[in-house]
């Protein structure tokens, strides 16, 4: 008898679903979102200074205002909540904690976090603090910045006090985002605050940074409750040579070394990569690393938080290239790239996002599975991943945003695809929650899933928000809207 129900020879690909318990998640820092600079006792930060010499910043626009998060944060939680959002990570302003970096804390910026993380928990989001973003206290970089060891002990005290009054509500900590920008777009580029071109000064940075973050795990987990899962958010580079030769694939290994291994090495292996400090011998001696400094950066992690675009594709001469692609953030005439600078940086292949980055998920997927592979056991979440692109606001009002959503999907199934591959990925985190200040690009380039209207800061939330808050409540990779 023929069966009535012939299997159908094409029958619907499954659509792809993410392990219980993943975090859906939205990010900002500080800096970008919060404004209320002189609000409450917080002091200027090295963005506050930068924003206002003349020729750094997209306009003279600064982070005075930003999206005015600080005080419009009930709403904008309540925003995340009815999108559908489980994770925010947001990050902690030092100068406002801890006014000029030193001195007794301020209980009023301390409020705010506490505030911002009960509302957070009440609309059962779950709250991932960062503790450094960038925005450097301005006294501290008076007495010399990231370059001085003493930055990274009162970095470690800060993070103490920032757990002890935060702790009780925040379980997940990120110690720095992206230390790379920090050290060499901060000191050796200078395209970021504090606009410093000196490479050994990077390299300093770049020590002092991992220094304070090994002396901040320290402090943290002396100061929270058992069970706080620590981090740090890295901005990897998926680094690739132009060509097979020799010459490109020994500029790539130059480049993941001072791009990348700068940090993992000391960070998880306890340990400068040799390779590195071979290529930078004719800068410094590295003599700034005191015995003992190794394995204080060396601490054990709970996961690690990746940030990624965009691939970063490079040639053994920098002929034909521009400057402008060099670190990704805008160029700048000075290298970043200490003992690597006479690499040359090229644009990926494929579309291209307003920062005009590639469009290319493989290399999210490589990064994932590379991590998993060489640190096994260490969970991952990707910290932050997003695109700017010129959106329009329709005559309705509303801001229809495909190549935002098409963008996210694809790195969503470059997530999923590492999970696959064995990668333990537990969280994604969408930069951003808002349109905000976007650096030395001030308000021109648009991150957000939610539109940020520049003169009454009213906040719209975009086609991408409404498909990506359908995804995060269902846990599956959704189509795309009208596909
Ligand atoms: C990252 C930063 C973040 C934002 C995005 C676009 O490098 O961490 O603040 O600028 O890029």
């Amino acid at each position: 008898m023929a069966d009535p129900h012939p299997s159908d020879p094409h029958p619907p690909a499954a659509v792809p679903r993410f392990p219980a318990g993943f975090l859906w998640g939205a990010a900002t820092s500080a800096y970008q979102v919060e404004g209320a600079a002189a609000e409450d006792g917080r002091t200027p930060s090295i963005w506050d200074t930068f924003c206002r010499v003349p020729g750094r910043v997209h306009r003279g626009q600064t982070g005075d205002v930003a999206t005015d998060h600080y005080h419009r944060y009930r709403d904008d939680v309540r925003l995340m909540a009815e999108l559908g959002l489980t994770a925010y990570r947001f990050s902690v302003s030092w100068p406002r904690v801890r006014p000029t970096g030193r001195g007794p804390a301020s209980q009023r910026g301390l409020d705010f976090y506490r505030r911002l993380a009960d509302e957070l928990l009440t609309a059962g989001i779950t709250p991932v603090a960062t503790l450094y973003h960038w925005d450097l206290p301005e006294e501290l970089e008076a007495a010399g910045g990231w370059p001085e060891r003493a930055t990274a002990e009162r970095f470690a005290e800060y993070a103490a006090l920032v757990g002890e009054a935060v702790g009780d509500r925040v379980h997940r900590w990120t110690t720095l985002n992206e230390p790379w920008c920090s050290a060499f777009l901060g000191y050796g580029s200078g395209v970021h605050a504090p606009g410093r071109t000196d490479p050994v000064a990077a390299l300093r940075a770049a020590h002092h940074l991992n220094l304070g973050h090994g002396l901040a795990v320290q402090a943290l987990r002396a100061a929270l409750p058992a069970g706080a899962l620590l981090s740090v958010a890295l901005n990897l580079h998926a680094v690739r040579p132009l060509t097979p030769s020799a010459p490109d694939r020994d500029a790539a290994r130059r480049i993941d070394a001072v791009g990348n291994r700068v940090f993992l090495g000391p960070m998880l292996e306890g340990a400068y990569p040799k390779d590195l400090l071979d290529d930078t011998a004719g800068l410094t001696d590295w003599s700034f690393v005191r015995p003992g400094d190794p394995a204080t950066v060396h601490q054990p992690l709970d996961w690690l938080g990746v940030n990624y675009y965009t691939p970063t594709v490079v040639s053994a001469t920098t002929e034909g290239t521009e400057p402008a692609r060099q670190d990704g953030h805008g160029g700048g005439q000075v290298s970043p790239w200490p003992g690597a600078d006479r690499v040359g940086f090229h644009r990926a292949p494929g579309d291209v996002t307003a920062m005009d980055w590639a469009v290319d998920p493989s290399g999210l997927h490589e990064l994932l599975t590379g991590m998993a592979r060489r640190y096994p056991g260490l969970p991952l979440a990707v910290t932050e991943n997003g695109a700017a692109y010129e959106d329009e606001v329709g005559a309705d009002g509303a801001v229809d945003d495909p190549h935002r959503a098409a963008y996210v999907r694809a790195h969503l199934a470059a997530v999923h695809r590492a999970v696959t591959d064995g990668a333990d990925v537990r969280g994604y985190f969408l930069w951003s929650l808002l349109d905000n200040f976007e650096w030395a690009y001030g308000y021109e380039k648009r991150f957000g899933l939610v539109h940020v209207d520049p003169r009454t800061l009213a906040r719209t939330p975009k086609s991408s928000a409404h498909w990506y808050g359908r995804v995060a409540r269902s846990g599956e990779l959704l189509p795309l809207d009208g596909a």
